[in-house]
């Protein structure tokens, strides 16, 4: 938990049963709306990494833009877009990762940061881990070192940021 873990936490809406039955959807757009909240989330994210050295902030297409790339801006560090599969135009390296049910590909372009930089990894929220795992060994995979992965939301319950602890990633979240 974060700093202003329990502010965030209050101003996420939970979505009973979106998008299928069963599922507590965690809609983050309260917390965008909210000037001082999107603040605090920053800010959280901020106080954490300031003093680590990172060269890159890497994170997860669509949602984890909306806090990696401010946070880039912040810490003044470059920012590495890993993407659904697809959409970059360049030579791309790629790692498939199963869902509930099928399976997905996360994107990297191949010259996206240099050997051996520190990266930071980030997203919205963790639910089974799969794609902030594939997108972890992704970059490991591509010569860059995941200094940690970071998110918003962790639902623990579900046993994805478990997943990624055994995998040998630290995980940081605002709150869960
Ligand atoms: C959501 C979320 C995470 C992922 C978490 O992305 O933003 O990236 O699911 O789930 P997991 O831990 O079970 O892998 P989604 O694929 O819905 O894409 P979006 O960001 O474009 O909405
Ligand atoms: N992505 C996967 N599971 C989710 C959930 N419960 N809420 C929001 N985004 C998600």
């Amino acid at each position: 938990m974060s700093i202003y873990g329990d502010y965030i936490k209050s101003v996420i809406r939970t979505v009973p049963n979106w998008p299928e039955q069963g599922v507590n959807f965690r809609d983050i757009t309260p917390l965008l709306q909210n000037s001082a909240a999107f603040r605090k989330l920053i800010e959280s994210f901020v106080h954490r990494y300031r003093d680590m050295q990172l060269d890159a902030i890497a994170s997860i297409d669509a949602r984890g833009f909306i806090v990696g790339a401010p946070l880039a801006y912040e810490l003044g560090t470059s920012f590495v877009p890993v993407r659904k599969k697809g959409k970059l135009p360049f030579k791309t390296v790629s790692e498939t990762y199963k869902l509930e049910y099928g399976h997905s590909e996360v994107e990297l372009h191949a010259d996206a940061f240099r050997p051996n930089d520190r990266i930071l990894l980030v997203d919205d929220l963790i639910a089974t881990g799969g794609t902030m795992l594939a997108a972890a060994n992704l970059i490991q995979r591509s010569g860059g070192r995941v200094v940690e992965t970071s998110t918003i939301i962790d639902l623990p319950e579900l046993g994805g940021s478990q997943k990624i602890r055994d995998a040998g990633y630290g995980v940081f979240a605002v709150c869960s």
